[in-house]
């Protein structure tokens, strides 16, 4: 079996007892390599100014960990800059929170080559090699250019908006445009997968008989829609046991009988945390029945603190945080509990499992895994309701959750009531034909059905080569 050498901006490297990092890519990564002989490399997370710092190697099981600082410039022009502050919001539909600086851009370019530099002390001929999200857009030119051959595939784990919005990136032949440097490039759905396709044909690419390939100044690439997945037997495993834990008892015993609604998300404009705290209130409003018999725990970790948007966005949640639980709250009842932290898978399953209804609500979202892992951990006897944007990537498989509007604070407050209404046989049916289609289309079967792509996306080319 070829080495998998898998590739992304920020790497964790994984300590018994952590707190699951934040994002869903740490979480697919992981369970990509657990089966096979890998390397990850990629950014440790530090800022370090010091004179060319070598990348530090860490060994855990059959993985290989190798990561590097970034300094200052770095962080600033490529992490905060031109990823988070020009790709992250246009892939988002945001044009409008973008900032671009050139400076931004020069940076970004200039950290994948460092980073294709690191890499080719560290590649082998039979490595194939698996590129992870926008940081690292440009890494397979970098990587040709210094002569790799290696199959290279790309997934993005973020949305692919429509082509009028990917040519709003400045100079975006530089950025999303490199995606056709790689064999093969995996998008969350097939809207996110059409929408590259219309791009490329725009660029001047000619799409292949077929209609997954196209061709562009000497070069093919494929694109294909690969939905990623969870661990879902070992999540469902892990919510029946932590549903006895300590934790989970007292966490349970705090409630006093109220019912549960959780969110969990990063802190994250994309999130729609700040439209669902209104939804929640429309419903406190509009349901007084419901006051007191209800509490929601929204799970926050902060994220980007270095970003302005990240910031002013943080104030807006803490506002109206404090205005709703100002309004409704009472002596002994909190309607609002709000935590900025991150937990440990273990402690995220049972409240999962304790919770009567998820609110997973994203304004836009490439995928959403908390929308999977909650109902992973649901009991089937039991299960509670998933509310789902109908902006989610995950709303394409998910499709019995509750699907809302995000926007329609009345819709939100509306699906609110009927999850906690919602009769026993109809939240079994609901959960039965999602949980069905995560078990089939787990993390396993996303690594193996992209890997197998990839590979039989290098040979039809050899083949076409050779013709
Ligand atoms: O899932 C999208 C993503 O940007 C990942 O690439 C990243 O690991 C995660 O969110 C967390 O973001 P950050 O590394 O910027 O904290």
């Amino acid at each position: 079996m070829s080495r998998l050498v898998i590739v992304s901006n920020r790497v964790t490297v994984p300590e018994p007892g952590q707190p699951q990092p934040p994002g869903g890519l740490a979480v697919a990564v992981h369970a990509a390599l657990k089966s096979r002989p890998g390397l990850w490399f990629g950014w440790s997370g530090k800022v370090d100014d010091g004179a060319a710092v070598e990348p530090q190697t860490v060994q855990r099981d059959n993985v290989t960990y190798v990561v590097t600082d970034l300094s200052t410039a770095d962080f600033q022009e490529y992490y905060n800059g031109f990823a988070n502050r020009v790709l992250w919001p246009i892939l988002h539909y945001r044009v409008d929170l973008a900032e671009f600086n050139r400076s931004d851009l020069t940076g970004y370019l200039r950290v994948n080559g460092l980073f294709a530099d690191h890499l080719s002390k560290l590649l082998k001929p039979d490595d194939v090699i698996w590129v992870h999200d926008y940081h690292l857009i440009p890494l397979a030119r970098e990587l040709r250019s210094r002569g790799f051959d290696n199959p290279i595939g790309f997934y993005l784990h973020i949305p692919c908006p429509p082509a009028d919005l990917l040519f709003t990136i400045p100079k975006q032949e530089q950025s999303i445009g490199a995606l056709s440097h790689y064999d093969l490039v995996g998008f969350q759905t097939e809207n996110d997968r059409n929408n590259y396709g219309r791009y490329l044909a725009m660029t001047g690419a000619h799409q292949g008989r077929d209609g997954t390939s196209y061709a562009l100044d000497g070069r093919v690439v494929r694109i294909g829609a690969f939905p990623v997945g969870i661990e879902t037997k070992d999540y469902a495993a892990t919510a029946v046991t932590a549903v006895d834990s300590h934790f989970t008892r007292e966490f349970k015993e705090s409630l006093q009988g109220r019912k549960l609604v959780v969110g969990v998300d990063r802190l994250d404009y994309s999130k729609g945390i700040v439209h669902r705290v209104e939804g929640y209130r429309h419903f406190l409003e509009t349901a007084p029945d419901w006051r007191n018999r209800v509490t929601y725990l929204q799970v926050t970790p902060k994220s980007r603190s270095d970003i302005p948007e990240y910031n002013d966005m943080s104030d807006d949640v803490n506002r109206l945080v404090g205005s709703v639980n100002g309004e409704f709250g009472e002596a002994a009842w909190t309607p609002i509990r709000y935590v900025n932290r991150s937990y440990p898978r273990t402690a995220l399953a049972g409240i999962f499992r304790v919770a009567a209804a998820a609110l997973v609500t994203p304004l836009r979202d490439g995928m959403n895994l908390v929308a999977k892992e909650y109902v992973a951990s649901q009991d089937g006897e039991d299960p509670g309701v998933l509310i789902l944007s109908q902006f989610a990537g995950a709303a394409a498989e998910l499709d019995t959750a509750l699907i809302v509007n995000p926007h329609e604070t009345e819709g939100m407050a509306q699906a609110m009531r009927v999850a906690l209404e919602m009769p026993l046989d109809e939240r079994q049916a609901r959960f039965k034909v999602m949980f069905e289609r995560i078990s089939r289309n787990d993390i396993d079967r996303w690594a193996e059905t992209f890997l197998a792509k990839l590979s039989e996306t290098r040979r039809s080319f050899l083949i076409g080569q050779l013709r």
